[in-house]
């Protein structure tokens, strides 16, 4: 990075508004950010709410499920969508999965893009809020995969594991991956809930293959609820002892400057999909982000690169 981007910062002025030049045009939008950034002055800690965002968590009323988290390395968040959001959603999935698509008719990947029922609950309120206190602002759309479980299916992948699984140990302090495990219909442990080591995180490493036969616990969640684990919590898949499936949307969402498993920067480019997708997509899918902005002529989009300095310290 050159010696101008690298003293990139968000200034301000005395009264608060941006100073870098680089913020002209889009200081307004981004004004709350920058008083946030300045109220912890930078150094917003892990599982710290911003201060920007603080009000939603409440209007969410998050703040338990936070604690939860923070402590356990997992949470059940309830009432995330009306039942029959998650109707549609299951049917959107049950669409989409196709006998010799990714996962042989018991599920579907890279689901962005494909259905607005997906589509919504990428983008639903509680899950970005949550998520925003987990992964930072700025974060990214990852991996959007859905599983049909059956009676007594075998595990699908291996043992416990964390999710952040291309990464060394010790992993960030700041948590890089998170997954929300989307039930259409509720999971109890006999319906095949996922199933965590709890404090797991903590260690902030992989498991050892001793430790990936450590005591776990289900996640249990109502119709309309969503289970939420963090990038380095020790946990693996449920098995489903009753009659029916368990039909799960898989949302991953990573931290601004890490690598998401999928690739949707397609969908940047279709301008009939941005019209018509949710408005909190764009910034799902890095439309904001300096990445790969280099040209022949600027070492980088210096514009896109000073926000990324706001948002990457809440
Ligand atoms: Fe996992």
């Amino acid at each position: 990075m050159s010696e101008r981007a690298q003293t990139a910062e968000a200034g301000t002025s005395d009264e608060g508004r941006p100073a870098n030049p680089n913020l002209a045009g889009m200081g307004e939008s981004l004004k709350p950010l920058i008083d946030s950034v300045q109220r912890s002055r930078g150094l917003l800690g892990p599982y710290d709410v911003a201060e920007h965002l603080q009000a939603r968590i409440d209007e969410f009323d998050l703040g338990d499920a936070i604690d939860h988290f923070r402590e356990h390395g997992y949470a059940a968040l309830e009432n995330v969508a009306p039942p029959e959001e998650m109707d549609e959603l299951r049917e959107a999935i049950h669409g989409l999965a196709k006998p010799k698509g990714a996962l042989g008719g018991r599920g579907a990947a890279y689901l962005l893009g494909r259905h607005p029922a997906i589509d919504r609950i990428a983008t639903n309120p509680k899950i970005l809020a949550f998520a925003e206190v987990s992964v930072g602002n700025g974060l990214r759309a990852s991996q959007f995969a859905a599983s049909i479980m059956g009676k007594s299916d075998k595990l699908v992948a291996g043992g416990i594991h964390a999710d952040q699984n291309w990464l060394p140990a010790p992993f960030p302090e700041h948590n890089c991956v998170i997954t929300f495990c989307i039930p259409c219909d509720g999971m109890t442990d006999e319906e095949g809930a996922t199933r965590v080591v709890p404090g797991s995180h903590l260690a902030r490493r992989h498991p050892t293959p001793e430790e990936s036969r450590s005591e776990t616990v289900p996640i249990e969640v109502a119709k309309g609820g969503v289970a939420v684990w963090d990038g380095s919590v020790w946990h693996g898949t449920g098995r489903r002892t009753v009659d029916g499936v368990r039909t799960v949307l898989h949302a991953t969402y990573q931290r601004l400057y890490t690598q998401p498993i999928d690739d949707y920067t397609y969908l940047l480019k279709d301008e009939e999909y941005i019209a018509s997708a949710p408005e909190a997509m764009r910034g799902l899918l890095g439309e904001r982000l300096f990445f790969g902005t280099a040209h022949d002529d600027s070492m980088v989009d210096m514009a896109k690169f000073t926000e990324a300095t706001i948002r990457s310290k809440l």
